[in-house]
């Protein structure tokens, strides 16, 4: 039995077969549309999600499955004082796989030690989210058609911006990859990215201020948003939480075929007169965040079709 915590749980090999899995899952639904039949997902999410909640249910249902779960702390036992590892043990009852977003920083991880069922991280505080990251590189694949030879602008909060950390760590096994980190001082990358990933990796790596003079040597341009809930007073948040807006007149800056990504939600980092821009890939990446679920769920329950194995 295998879990996903954390994007390199997953080797290079592995990663390419589940985005192959995900292209095809999006050319023939039907072939996929009964494959999970009688199993259950468990969606258990301890902290506030749109995306990653009801694509992952989207992605059991689409399989032919079905979804039991909550939502939030307060509707499940948590707010009793129940521990992560004996809720693992009770859903581990009623489910065959199970997705955790949970607001501190490993409890995937715990959870794992004592689930009989795959558990997959949807996020873990501000440290990883790795089915955001099998997101971002099937639309970067599938959209640039490579994830060799990119350089990326990743903006905004990047402290404590999970989907970046987790970037980050599973570009870094891709070759002549170039990391542009864009952020003000105080949202700066954190040093366990920055040290133990990018200068002991030997990356080409710089870390800048200024959105409109990174922009012109970029390939993809990934935006996010300040966390507001991870700060720890309002004032600073304020004061940070307009520092990037991408608009059509930083859009002059970019190359005619740079790709902009976003996790979202989108607060104001991306103003919506670029949604109309062709290099706008935000929304199409919410789509493939549902192929590539359905092609993770299937892979963790050994249900991928012999011809795709
Ligand atoms: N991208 C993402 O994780 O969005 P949600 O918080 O809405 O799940």
């Amino acid at each position: 039995m295998r879990h996903l915590l954390n994007p390199l749980d997953f080797s290079v090999e592995e990663i390419s077969n589940l985005l192959d899995l995900a292209n095809d899952i999006e050319r023939n639904p039907d072939k996929y549309s009964k494959l999970c039949e009688g199993k259950k997902l468990a969606s258990l999410f301890y902290e506030p999600s749109t995306r990653t909640r009801l694509s992952f249910e989207a992605a059991m249902i689409n399989l032919g499955g079905s979804v039991i779960g909550f939502s939030s702390a307060s509707s499940s036992s948590a707010a009793k004082g129940e521990s992560v590892s004996d809720t693992i043990r009770m859903i581990s009852c009623y489910a065959d796989i199970c997705a955790m977003r949970h607001p501190k920083e490993g409890a995937p991880m715990v959870a794992s030690l004592k689930s009989s069922i795959p558990v997959i991280n949807a996020g873990d505080g501000g440290h990883q989210h790795p089915t955001q990251t099998l997101t971002d590189l099937l639309t970067i694949r599938s959209l640039k058609g490579r994830l060799d030879n990119i350089t990326i602008g990743l903006c905004g909060d990047l402290k404590f911006g999970r989907t970046v950390h987790s970037l980050i760590n599973a570009l870094a096994r891709y070759k002549n990859i170039k990391f542009v980190l864009i952020s003000p001082a105080e949202l700066r990358i954190p040093s366990y990215i920055r040290e133990d990933v990018l200068e002991k990796g030997g990356f080409d790596f710089e870390e800048v201020t200024d959105l409109e003079v990174a922009m012109p040597q970029l390939d993809v341009l990934y935006m996010t948003r300040v966390q507001r809930e991870r700060f720890f007073n309002e004032e600073d948040y304020i004061r940070m939480k307009d520092c990037y807006i991408l608009d059509n007149e930083k859009m002059k800056f970019a190359k005619d075929d740079m790709l902009v990504l976003h996790p979202l939600p989108r607060v104001n980092e991306i103003s919506v007169e670029v949604d109309d821009d062709p290099r706008a890939g935000y929304f199409k990446q919410v789509q493939y965040g549902v192929y590539v679920r359905m092609a993770l769920i299937l892979t963790l329950l050994n249900l991928v079709p012999e011809d795709m194995k």
